[in-house]
Order: structure tokens, then C-alpha cells, then sequence
């Protein structure tokens, strides 16, 4: 049972911009065209200008300087820039400390998730569109920014009452304090913005991939077993790391490997390098 205090603050939450939520819309049609992509981005001018600081630093090495939307798209491809949008936005919204989880900010673990998604989104029994595992695993821990104000210190108890086998997860460790967990909770801001259907019911079953109705069970995999790549991938991202259990029924979804996930965690950790560097060599 959710309080209303939290519902209240799932209301009051700082929504993404109109151009962040179009783009999301945009990778849930099935035909769009790189003029959808240039249209949105060029009418929001922050997003704009760190696109073309992006591209234009030397991690990109274009011989000659990138000067609009329209000619990054067309030197770089719509999907390029589409993901280098979503990294940008989320990074603005994400990239602060939640100290309910005794994280610096939930950023660098969501887009180890999201590059870790679009890794596995091929290797699924039906493979999976890239862009969309993509967007999913970037949002996939929204809740926690809303519940994070609401765990206080909690993080050192649940952490030794999951140790000691009195709480099963982190999940069950966030409802006993709270009623409820941050899929739940970030299912709930994800119909509050209005996003596609696939983001809401993958942030709803990330945990619990088995659960989801059959139409949504393939992303739901994806982001859980992306979720889990990216803890893998690096201890430092927050109080809860791999403190979730892993649904073995993934075997039904995938077909990799121990070596491809050791593979796909070695070129995350690579990606999100990279990113970084970007980012820092062009001060945002
Ligand atoms: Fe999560
Ligand atoms: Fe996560």
C-alpha cells in the first residue's frame, strides 16, 4: 500500500522535457524517420547545444565541425543521436546523490543498464528492438529518485538484515520500511509522464521479469538481466548493489553464454569509459 505522502511526491516530481518524453514516443513507433528526431531536438536549444559540444569534442574526431541537428543526424546516423539525447537528459535528471541508497547518483549505473540492454536486446529467442532496450534500461530505477528522501538511514540495516536472511532483497527490504518498492514506484511517475507502455511495464517487472503479462515478458528480461550485467560490471552504484535475486527462467528468453556476458560486461565498462571522458572533456 502506497503512502500519500509518496503518491503526493510522485506528482510534485520534476518531470524530464517535452523533447526528453518525444524522443522516448519516438523510439515506440515502429517507422520513424531521422527528420522526427531533428524536429524534436532542434526546438529544445539546451539539449541542442551539448549535442553538438558532444560531438564536435575530439572522442568523436570529426574532421570537420558539426554545426547543427540536422548535419549531426546526417553525419552520424538518427540512432547516434538519438542515443547520445537519452544519455544527455538522463544524465541531467539523474547524475545527483540519493542518499537514501548511499549512491553519488544513480546516473552511471543506469547507463550500464541501458548499453548492457541494447547488448542483450539481440541475443533474446526473438531478438529485441536495441534502441528500445535501450531507453527502458536507462529509466529502469527512476522510482529510487522518488524514494530515496523517504529510507533515511536504512541502507547499513537492510543491507545486514539481508545478510542474516531476515529480509530476502532489497525489494523486500524497501516495503517493509515503506509498504512499497521502487518498481512500483517508478511504474507509478512513468504513467504520470505519460511514457509508452513498454518503459512502464519494464520499470515495473525489472526485479521480477516472470510476472509481467507474456507481451511485455521479453524487455522485462532484458533490463533484469541488464540490471544485473551492470552491477556485475562495477561495485560502486549504490547501498543496494546485487543485492536482488536473479530469475533463472531468463535461460527461457536468451541465449548467451558465460562468455558473452563476460564479454558484454567488459565492453559496458568500455562504453560508459568513454561516455564519461566525453562528458568531463566538454565540462557538463
Ligand atoms: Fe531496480
Ligand atoms: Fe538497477
Amino acid at each position: 500500500m502506497i503512502s500519500e505522502e509518496i503518491l503526493a511526491q510522485i506528482k510534485k516530481t520534476q518531470k524530464f522535457s517535452d523533447a526528453a518524453i518525444k524522443l522516448m514516443h519516438v523510439v515506440n513507433s515502429v517507422n520513424y524517420s531521422a527528420n522526427d528526431i531533428i524536429e524534436i531536438i532542434r526546438y529544445d536549444s539546451k539539449l541542442t547545444a551539448i549535442i553538438l559540444k558532444m560531438v564536435n569534442s575530439a572522442e568523436f574526431g570529426m574532421r570537420r565541425k558539426v554545426d547543427s541537428i540536422k548535419n549531426a543526424v546526417s553525419m552520424m546516423g538518427a540512432k547516434k543521436i538519438l542515443d547520445i539525447a537519452q544519455e544527455i537528459y538522463t544524465r541531467m535528471y539523474l547524475n545527483k546523490p540519493l542518499s537514501g541508497y548511499e549512491s553519488d547518483g544513480m546516473w552511471q549505473h543506469s547507463l550500464r543498464t541501458a548499453l548492457a540492454a541494447a547488448q542483450l536486446a539481440p541475443l533474446c529467442v526473438k531478438p529485441y528492438d536495441t534502441e528500445k532496450a535501450f531507453t527502458a534500461g536507462i529509466l529502469h530505477d527512476i522510482g529510487k529518485n522518488v524514494l530515496s528522501n523517504f529510507l533515511g538511514n536504512t541502507a547499513h540495516s537492510f543491507i545486514d538484515n539481508i545478510d542474516r536472511h531476515r529480509l530476502h532483497d532489497y525489494l523486500e527490504a524497501e516495503e517493509s520500511k515503506l509498504g512499497t518498492n521502487h518498481s512500483e514506484v517508478g511504474e507509478l511517475l512513468a504513467r504520470e509522464w505519460q511514457l509508452p507502455e513498454f518503459i512502464c511495464q519494464a520499470i515495473k517487472h525489472h526485479h521480477k521479469p516472470s510476472l509481467a503479462e507474456e507481451e511485455f515478458k521479453p524487455i522485462a528480461y532484458i533490463i533484469h538481466m541488464a540490471d544485473i550485467a551492470a552491477m556485475l560490471s562495477c561495485s560502486d552504484q549504490g547501498s543496494d548493489s546485487l543485492l536482488y535475486e536473479v530469475d533463472t527462467t531468463y535461460t527461457d528468453y536468451f541465449h548467451f553464454s558465460g562468455q558473452e556476458l563476460e564479454e558484454i560486461i567488459l565492453v559496458i565498462d568500455m562504453e560508459c569509459e568513454q561516455i564519461q571522458k566525453t562528458f568531463a572533456e566538454i565540462g557538463e
